[in-house]
């Protein structure tokens, strides 16, 4: 079993990676592996909406890890998104790139458990989390909670590791997320399918 997580910051190993990796640690103690993965700190394109997505499973753009990512998680059980918040927002590439890994709608994406942290070093915390968790409840994917809105605070690693509430909250998410991901191997294992969905209705607000 693994999860793959995805560290929007420009900074591999800042607050955002602290806070991801206490949520790691918390999987590890009941025998889940995680990949962090960074997005880096190159150019991250934004979606041009050509829908070639649509046609091949794959974005056109090839210069950042978007492909590899989603490829990564067809097979992972289950997603965690980690950002910095930039102006009460996650920040402007992570956003680029989950823009594009997510447009492909893949169904491989539906039913593995997601969730997203963020760190601020004062406020618009909940705004940047509401905003990433709308990606995973478009896409099928059962959102998991903890036991207060994903964040940490700090400017620094070191400040994020005196949050003992905020590091409590992902370790708290790191067994309910390890939890739910058991009890859907459980019922794969008892027989139990995932819903098929209905064909789409699109209807762009037009009567
Ligand atoms: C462009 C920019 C905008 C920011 N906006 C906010 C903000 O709205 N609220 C806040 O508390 N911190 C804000 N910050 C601080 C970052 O949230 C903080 O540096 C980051 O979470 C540290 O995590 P990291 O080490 O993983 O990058 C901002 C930082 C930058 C660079």
């Amino acid at each position: 079993m693994a999860v793959l997580m995805v560290n929007g910051s420009p900074h591999p190993r800042g607050c955002t990676y602290t806070a991801l990796n206490e949520v790691a640690s918390q999987l590890k103690k009941h025998g889940i592996e995680s990949e962090i993965i960074h997005i880096g700190t190159g150019p991250v394109a934004g979606c041009i909406s050509c829908g070639k997505c649509g046609e091949t499973g794959y974005c056109i753009f090839k210069d950042d890890d978007v492909n590899a990512t989603i490829d990564k998680l067809k097979t992972a059980e289950g997603l965690v998104v980690g950002s910095p918040v930039y102006y009460a927002a996650p920040n402007g590439a992570l956003c680029a790139f989950l823009d594009r890994l997510f447009f492909m709608k893949s169904d491989a994406y539906a039913f593995k458990p997601a969730a997203c942290v963020v760190n601020c070093r004062r406020g618009g915390a909940s705004a940047a989390f509401d905003r990433l968790n709308k990606y995973f409840t478009i896409s099928r994917m059962p959102v998991v909670s903890s036991q207060y809105w994903n964040s940490t605070h700090g400017f620094t690693p070191d400040d994020v590791r005196k949050d003992l509430e905020g590091l409590q909250t992902m370790r708290t998410l790191g067994d309910n997320m390890a939890w739910l991901i058991q009890c859907i191997a459980a019922g794969k294992a008892a027989g139990i399918e995932p819903p098929m969905p209905e064909p789409w209705i699109p209807t762009h607000f037009i009567r």
